[in-house]
């Protein structure tokens, strides 16, 4: 996902989460929350490891989480997923988020990545296996 597409955004990975930064999600600051962030790309990742899992999944690990450029009140967020590693019953997927500024197209920037490790379980929350 590192190669730039139209107006910024990445040309592969699923559009998995597209939010408005509210007011509601600002620090002290005035910026938006980093924990805020955090969880829209928690969602943005486990929407695809549901799709994979073909069932319920849990957040087990978050690995080298950056934010890189701050977000704004009214900036357009948009979460792309994409699948880094499948095991047995575990599945390492990236997210890299985007904004949109004043709806302007040239504005899109990347402002965070990570890497989410998210585990299929069952009905008794215990690890299942991943389907081929
Ligand atoms: C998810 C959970 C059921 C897994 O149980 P577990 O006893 O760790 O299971 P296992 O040791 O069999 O590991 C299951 C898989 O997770 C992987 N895994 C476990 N801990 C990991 C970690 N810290 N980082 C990366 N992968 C991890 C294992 O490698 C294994 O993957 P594989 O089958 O693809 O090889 C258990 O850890 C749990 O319930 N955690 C809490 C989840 C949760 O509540 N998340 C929301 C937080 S608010």
């Amino acid at each position: 996902m590192d190669n730039p597409g139209e107006a910024g955004h990445p040309q592969s990975g699923l559009l998995a989460v597209r939010v408005l930064a509210m007011p509601a999600d600002t620090n002290p600051a005035g910026d938006i929350f980093g924990g805020w962030l955090m969880s829209q790309v928690d969602i943005a990742g486990s929407i695809l490891a549901v799709q994979l899992a073909r069932g319920r999944v849990a957040t087990v690990a978050v690995h080298d989480f950056q934010f890189i450029k701050p977000v704004l009140v009214g900036d357009l967020v948009s979460c792309y997923a994409e699948v880094e590693r499948k095991g047995r019953t575990s599945v390492r997927i990236k997210v890299e988020v985007f904004t949109e500024r004043d709806r302007d197209p040239d504005s899109v920037s990347k402002v965070a990545s990570a890497s989410l490790t998210f585990v299929a379980v069952d009905e008794r929350s215990r690890p299942r296996e991943i389907p081929a």
